[in-house]
């Protein structure tokens, strides 16, 4: 296995004609952690959208790709199959389909036909991995997500990274509305996932994630592109300080994108 390699070079996204992420790089090599930060409506979850092949979201300029094949060519179920995975903001409710069978037909998926995971094998791995994010097991039998509370469909989020073993992923918002102890448990099994063999963006409004989840490199969004970058100390400065230094640095008066 080789270590994964996402490029993102001058990228731009439109929705509707508007466009959202203009002129965005970013570069992340398995092994490495980054984080994206920035004010709300600055781009970030179309950002990831846009990565994972969301139909709305239509690229007009730029270049990503995965392990040097173009991203943008691929369908979406491709692009999960290359090993890229979305842990989404506002995860979907799906009646009807229970947690296990969702993830089951997800491996299978990716695996391919002829090649389809071992029931056993699967139910023992999806065991040892509730048991270390601390989720009852009546999780794996309810409708994915259905009814779930916040904290829990985020967690939820984590047990499919753990499962899915991807080579690349990007957690949008993964601490939201999680309670001390469970943002805890998503940072561990975050970092279960960590090895050469693996990188992860993670969009995030607060630092206090990063005290759990180190990141290698953080990044500030505005304006729908990467404003500023640098180490951990970043994400430190914005939580004492917020964003206005950057704005006046750069010369920013209104962050966000889109409606201009
Ligand atoms: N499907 C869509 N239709 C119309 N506008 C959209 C759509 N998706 C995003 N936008 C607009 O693009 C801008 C950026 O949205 P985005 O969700 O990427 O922000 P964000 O940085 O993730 O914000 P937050 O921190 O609040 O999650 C917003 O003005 C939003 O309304
Ligand atoms: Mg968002």
């Amino acid at each position: 296995m080789t270590a994964p390699h996402l490029k993102i070079d001058n990228l731009h996204v439109s929705i509707e004609d508007t466009e959202i992420i203009k002129d965005l790089s970013l570069e992340i090599k398995g092994g490495e952690i980054h984080a994206v930060m920035g004010p709300n409506g600055t781009g970030k979850s179309t950002l990831a959208s846009a990565l994972m092949g969301h139909p709305r979201y239509e690229v007009t300029q730029g270049s990503v790709t995965f392990n040097g094949k173009d991203l943008l060519e691929m369908e979406v179920d491709e692009r999960a199959r290359e090993g890229l995975f979305l842990a989404m903001q506002y995860p979907s409710e799906v009646s009807g389909v229970t947690n296990a069978d969702f993830m089951r037909t997800a491996i299978n998926a990716k695996r391919g036909e002829g090649n389809e995971v071992q029931l056993m094998k699967f139910i023992r791995q999806l065991d040892e991995k509730m048991k270390l994010l601390d989720m009852d097991e009546s999780f794996s039998q309810r409708y994915l997500n259905e009814g779930f509370s916040g904290g829990e469909k985020k967690r939820n989020e984590i047990l499919q990274l753990l499962m899915l073993e991807p080579k690349i992923a990007i957690l949008d918002e993964i601490d939201s509305g999680l309670d001390i102890d469970a943002l805890k448990i998503v940072a561990k099994g975050v970092n279960e996932m960590r090895n050469p063999e693996f990188g992860a963006l993670i969009i995030t409004h607060y630092q206090r994630l990063l005290n759990y989840i180190k990141p290698d490199k953080v990044h500030v969004m505005m304006q729908g592109r990467i404003v500023k970058s640098g180490g951990p100390e970043l994400a430190e400065r914005l939580e004492a300080e917020g964003y206005d230094w950057i704005k006046a640095e750069l010369g920013i008066e209104d962050e966000t994108v889109g409606q201009k």
